[in-house]
């Protein structure tokens, strides 16, 4: 089975999280891709949704899907989104797609974090794939020097300006033993718009694709 019926199959088994004729908050990437196909072939679809990035609004109207703002809702029952990686707590890494702050927004307004991966995102401790952080672009400089100091290998993202007009520095060589204070610290830094870890605000049910079949993993 290929990578892409993995992602396929737990897009597929996060249908059953969806209500109906509710709103709903959209994450984005090639997992969340396959997500919004699934949504377009429902009989009672989601009243709207509340999308992660452009790319994403593009792609809900694109399959004749609303799309509203996040201002304009209280609460989201469910947000479906992918990651770069979980851990066995429901920690997450995102933001190799760059949407990490609007990830993040979404997540915040939503009951449930449904997070859909491939079982390759499954991993025991974060960190192996580089954490990105939201800078806004005149802190990007000094952000390189204290992550740096915080014994990761930064790297500036370049030519990539987020939805937010901001830059993108990945975070290579972090061992991430304790995701929610690390998130915590960085977030705090001037200029910092937000990390890609996603711990304080986890996954709160993952689907993990496996050539066996979707397994549901569920996070105190
Ligand atoms: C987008 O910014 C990311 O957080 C994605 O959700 C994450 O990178 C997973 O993407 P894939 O589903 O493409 O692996």
């Amino acid at each position: 089975m290929t990578q892409d019926e993995l992602k396929k199959n737990v897009a597929q088994a996060a249908l059953t999280y969806v209500p109906e004729h509710q709103i709903i908050g959209v994450g984005t990437g090639s997992t969340a891709n396959f997500f919004i196909e699934a949504l377009a072939t429902l009989k009672a679809p989601p009243y709207a949704a509340v999308a992660s990035s452009e790319a994403t609004a593009t792609r809900l109207r694109a399959h004749g899907i609303k799309v509203v703002d996040a201002n304009t809702v209280e609460r989201l029952a469910v947000y479906v989104d992918g990651a770069d990686e979980i851990d066995p707590q429901g920690h997450m890494i995102k933001g190799g797609g760059g949407a990490l702050t609007r990830e993040k927004i979404v997540a915040a307004l939503a009951d449930r974090f449904i997070c859909i991966v491939d079982s390759s995102k499954q991993v025991s401790t974060l960190g192996k794939f580089p954490l990105p952080v939201e800078v806004i672009p005149m802190a990007r400089a000094q952000i390189m020097r204290q992550l740096t100091a915080l014994g990761g290998q930064p790297r500036w993202r370049q030519g990539v300006i987020t939805d937010n007009g901001n830059v993108l520095i990945d975070v290579a060589g972090l061992e991430i033993s304790k995701p929610v204070e690390m998130e915590a610290l960085i977030t705090q830094w001037p200029g910092v718009v937000t990390t890609g870890l996603f711990a304080a605000r986890k996954a709160d049910i993952a689907l993990v694709g496996h050539p066996t079949g979707v397994h549901t993993q569920t996070f105190a």
